[in-house]
């Protein structure tokens, strides 16, 4: 990662800038893509939201990923890098950040959710030692209140 970017966790007032950042940059939306769901989000855990930043302007998010850890397994959701910022290591260091972060807690595996046609994410996903597992398929039911 170039020298200008440093990372940091996210912080419950950058909230709207971070749905910002992900309607620009993230790829595909989430069921829980929205200020109450991350708020909740980091109500759990306020570490678990890493967000990269320009050096000089600590205040300007350009790159996220979720870092979540529930006690059982490491689950990595919203990589996404400001497309005037991408090609410069930020997404391979908010991953590395992301790992570091689980070895530490005690995790033992990493995992994230992959469009199948999300070819760039795929090379970032691979280029970090991530591959897919094709025996399994994610079963999913949205709840109600
Ligand atoms: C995927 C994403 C987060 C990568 O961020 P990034 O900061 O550009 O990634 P990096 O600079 O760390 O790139 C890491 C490596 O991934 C590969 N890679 C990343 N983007 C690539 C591209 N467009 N073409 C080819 N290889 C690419 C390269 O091997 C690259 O290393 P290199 O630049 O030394 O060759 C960014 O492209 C993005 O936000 N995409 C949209 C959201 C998304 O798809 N997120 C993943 C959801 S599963």
């Amino acid at each position: 990662m170039t020298a200008d970017i440093a990372l940091r966790t996210a912080t419950p007032d950058e909230i709207p800038a971070l749905l910002a950042l992900w309607a620009r940059a993230a790829k595909g939306t989430s069921i829980t893509d929205d200020a109450d769901g991350v708020a909740a989000l980091l109500a759990r855990d306020p570490e678990c939201l890493i967000v990269a930043t320009p050096a000089g302007d600590p205040a300007a998010l350009v790159g996220t990923v979720i870092a979540g850890w529930d006690g059982w397994r490491c689950h990595l959701y919203r990589l996404a890098v400001d497309p005037r910022y991408r090609r410069r290591g930020i997404g391979s260091a908010l991953l590395a950040a992301a790992e570091a972060r689980f070895t530490a807690l005690g995790g033992r595996r990493a995992d994230a959710m992959v469009l199948d046609d999300n070819a760039e994410g795929q090379r970032t996903w691979r280029t970090a030692g991530y591959g897919p597992q094709p025996q399994w398929t994610r079963w999913a039911k949205p709840l109600t209140a």
